[in-house]
């Protein structure tokens, strides 16, 4: 499915409005979603902490592990992982403005975590690396920015090692049809297209050959209290 919105477009966007999230959203420059339980209340900035720490518990990362993080944004979430779990991390992003605020933010920790994280400008549709590079790949709201989701969720598969583990959270279209006004104040603001249902979604990375694409399950409310979609498929075998 191609969406409505070039990178062009979601180049120009994230470029541009870094200053304005970060004004009402988050002064750090983090921008996903979370998973709000008893321990986080309606805190918004500890959900999404809460959904990271769920993400890294699901995808069993560690200290060996080398994760791509696909749409990294300012950068924060990929320090934090790095930081917190021992991990290497690539992250790449469209948006030069923030693909620069990563590093800017890398510059201001400890040689070490310097040396295991790095940042570069790419889009998650064509991504330089060579095929099984990476133990995870990670993406948290961004795929569905993206025009061409196939060739997204292609080059996940594509970069990610045997046994590998893809992660992401991402925005679907629950039902066919959305009202005039839910089009004009989420889906257009936030650039967001897609044709992708949860059984669409399924059914897209089932396409890529992802081997175990029926362990990706959405987060219910009575699991983990939730939410979002949350994926997360084992690459284990080569197709
Ligand atoms: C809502 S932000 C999320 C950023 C980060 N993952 C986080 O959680 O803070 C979406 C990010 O996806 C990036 N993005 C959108 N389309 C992309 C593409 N085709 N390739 C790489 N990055 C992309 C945007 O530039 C933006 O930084």
């Amino acid at each position: 499915m191609q969406g409505r919105f070039t990178e062009q477009d979601t180049e120009r966007y994230y470029d541009s409005h870094d200053p304005l999230y970060r004004a009402f959203w988050d002064k750090d420059g983090s921008l996903h979603w979370g998973v709000f339980d008893d321990t986080t209340g309606n805190d918004f900035l500890k959900a999404c902490a809460n959904l990271n720490n769920i993400m890294v518990q699901k995808g069993l990362i560690d200290q060996n592990a080398q994760v791509i993080d696909l749409g990294c944004g300012n950068g924060n979430t990929s320090i934090w992982l790095s930081k917190s779990t021992g991990c290497r991390v690539l992250g790449v992003d469209l948006s030069g403005v923030r693909v620069q605020n990563a590093n800017d933010e890398l510059k201001k920790q400890s040689d070490e975590v310097k040396q295991r994280i790095n940042f570069e400008k790419a889009s998650v549709t064509d991504l330089p690396f060579h095929d099984q590079s990476f133990t995870h790949a990670w993406s948290q709201a961004t795929i569905y920015h993206v025009h061409d989701k196939e060739k997204a969720l292609l080059e996940a598969y594509r970069v990610l090692d045997y046994g590998g583990i893809f992660l992401f959270d991402d925005l679907i279209k629950p039902k066919p049809e959305v009202s005039d006004n839910a089009k004009k104040y989420v889906y257009d603001r936030l650039l967001f297209d897609t044709d992708f249902s949860f059984d669409g979604y399924q059914q897209a990375l089932e396409d890529t050959g992802l081997p175990d694409h029926r362990g990706c399950r959405p987060l219910r409310a009575s699991e983990d209290k939730l939410c979002p979609p949350f994926g997360a498929s084992r690459r284990n075998q080569r197709q």
